[in-house]
């Protein structure tokens, strides 16, 4: 008999999701519609995660944590950071976030003065811009062709001002679900040495990657590199902790690791992640990486399955994801106001997904629509059917 799997149909507990799942997930829609949204998994993680907390949550007590993070949390992401990303880091280097966002907003408020300029893809998860700007700074877009994925180089040096100081890189890309290659990564980090940039290095989905793809980190590349590079995790997208807030930056130098916990402010505890997420964290990288592969093998089909529904439309085109959960297909040719077809495919075809607008990916991902399947193949299925099937008459309407 075959063994069930954690990923099955029946895996979803949608009435919990319906409870739990905000940010523009199933708590937040309609109990008819199917919602293929925000990133983070339909189903429940991994048991040595529930186990982990139950465990803790005996004991009783809930006593303050050590601001830069708890030590066995620090020690488990230094170990798997040295095992799967190809350079060697230690525990000292690891700063506690509470997720990869908040990371991302104490590095460009480490890095950027009021009035400075920061290098950030475009198309790219808002997080790069909104960072940016929450310390007061600009930003300046580098087009990536969310088509190929491929990015437009020879713009890099026109982008460059006295006022830069941060470059932005988000490896595998979503929403392109792209890797980045050796010769790009080497031409991105040397750019940064060059003109003497700090570099805000997102790796949330570099544990999301198909077969027959390697992923590469950047401050693998070269210790110049690594000496510029802050490099920010989390554990919403690979292991469902979104709700927990947790995620960690690895410091390039002590002295940058002292600034980035001080500018975070976990210190004076105003900011700091809860014991309790860290907990969940340390077991899902000490016990969980069977799950996570049984995960990576799963979406791996149903990314297979999208990919081919999308590219059966006449005139769209859509990159198959290396790695991550989004497919980002593009619908320029059919002339169709993004915003308003998501509007329509959820009022009318009860399906939600996000528009390729620029408020959430940068002014490149226009004409494209977000879809994510990190969901059980029958729900994907239907949401997949209900958003074509949409499009498909919206067009008709507008002919
Ligand atoms: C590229 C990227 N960075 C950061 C985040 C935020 O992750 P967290 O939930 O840990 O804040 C996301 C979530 O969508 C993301 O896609």
């Amino acid at each position: 008999m075959n063994q069930k799997s954690f990923f099955d149909d029946s895996e979803v507990p949608m009435n919990l999701l319906r409870q739990r799942a905000y940010n523009l997930r199933w708590a937040m829609q309609p109990a008819d519609v199917i919602v293929l949204t925000a990133a983070d998994p339909d189903f429940p993680v991994a048991p040595a995660i529930r186990e982990a907390l139950q465990d803790y949550i005996s004991g009783g007590i809930f006593s303050y944590g050590p601001a830069e993070g708890l030590p066995e949390f620090r020690q488990a992401c230094a170990k798997v950071t040295t095992q799967r990303k190809g350079y060697a880091c230690t525990a000292h280097q690891i700063l506690a976030v509470d997720s990869a966002a908040a990371g991302m907003m104490h590095i460009a408020r480490l890095t950027i003065q009021p009035g400075d300029e920061a290098i950030v893809f475009d198309p790219v998860d808002f997080l790069f811009k909104a960072s940016v700007e929450a310390a007061g700074g600009r930003v300046k877009l580098l087009p990536v062709d969310p088509d190929t994925g491929i990015f437009d180089f020879e713009k890099l040096p026109e982008l460059l001002t006295p006022r830069t100081k941060l470059l932005g890189v988000c490896n595998p890309i979503n929403p392109v679900g792209r890797i980045l290659t050796r010769e790009e990564l080497e031409l991105l980090g040397n750019f940064a040495v060059e003109n003497n940039l700090w570099i805000l290095n997102d790796e949330i989905w570099s544990d999301i990657i198909f077969s027959g793809q390697t992923f590469i980190s950047l401050p693998s590349i070269s210790s110049e590199i690594a000496a510029r590079t802050f490099t920010v995790h989390g554990f919403s997208k690979t292991f469902g902790l979104a709700g927990l807030r947790v995620g960690f930056v690895i410091c390039p130098t002590p002295e940058a690791f002292e600034s980035l916990t001080v500018v975070s402010a976990a210190r004076t505890t105003m900011t700091g992640v809860s014991t309790l997420s860290q907990v969940a964290a340390t077991a899902a990288y000490e016990h969980g990486w069977d799950w996570a592969e049984q995960f990576v093998r799963h979406l791996e089909s149903l990314r297979d399955l999208g990919v081919q529904k999308f590219s059966q439309l006449e005139g769209v085109s859509v990159l198959a994801p290396q790695g991550t959960y989004v497919l980002f297909p593009n619908f320029t040719a059919w002339n169709l106001p993004m915003e308003q077809v998501c509007d329509t495919l959820l009022k009318k075809y009860k399906v939600a997904t996000v528009p390729g607008a620029a408020r959430w990916f940068g002014p490149g991902a226009e004409g494209h629509l977000r879809v994510v399947f990190s969901t059980s193949r029958e729900i994907f299925e239907e949401g997949l059917n209900r958003v074509i099937h949409g499009l498909t008459e919206i067009r008709k309407s507008t002919c």
